[in-house]
C-alpha cells in the first residue's frame, strides 16, 4: 500500500506503509520528520499536524481536536494528527500534506 505525502519543502513522493504503521513511523522511516512529532505521539505538541487532501479518514476522537485547537496556529476541518493516524487500506492512495 502507498500513501502521497507532500514534505514541509513541498516535496511530493509516494510511500510504502505496512498494514496498521503510524504515520509518523513512516515519515521518520522515511526522514521526514525533521521537527515533526517531537512529543512523540502524546498529544502534547501538534508538530505532527497534516492535511489529508484526498483519501484515508479526516474522523478525530476529541483528544486529537483538543490539541489541535491547542497547539496548531491554522487548522482546517481536514486537519489530523500524524500520530493518530494509523495506516491501513483505507489510507492505500491518500494524500497527505505536511503543514
Ligand atoms: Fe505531538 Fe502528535 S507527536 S501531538
Amino acid at each position: 500500500m502507498k500513501i502521497t505525502i507532500t514534505d514541509k519543502n513541498g516535496n511530493t513522493n509516494d510511500y510504502e506503509f505496512r498494514n496498521k504503521q503510524k504515520l509518523t513511523s513512516l515519515m521518520i522511516q522515511n526522514n521526514l520528520d525533521e521537527g515533526f512529532g517531537i512529543c512523540g505521539g502524546f498529544l502534547d505538541c501538534g508538530t505532527c499536524h497534516v492535511v489529508v487532501e484526498s483519501g484515508g479518514s479526516t474522523e478525530k476522537q476529541a483528544d486529537e481536536q483538543d490539541t489541535i485547537d491547542a497547539f496548531v496556529f491554522e487548522s482546517y476541518d481536514n486537519s489530523r494528527l500524524g500520530c493518530q493516524i494509523k495506516l491501513d487500506e483505507s489510507w492505500d492512495g491518500a494524500k497527505v500534506k505536511v503543514i
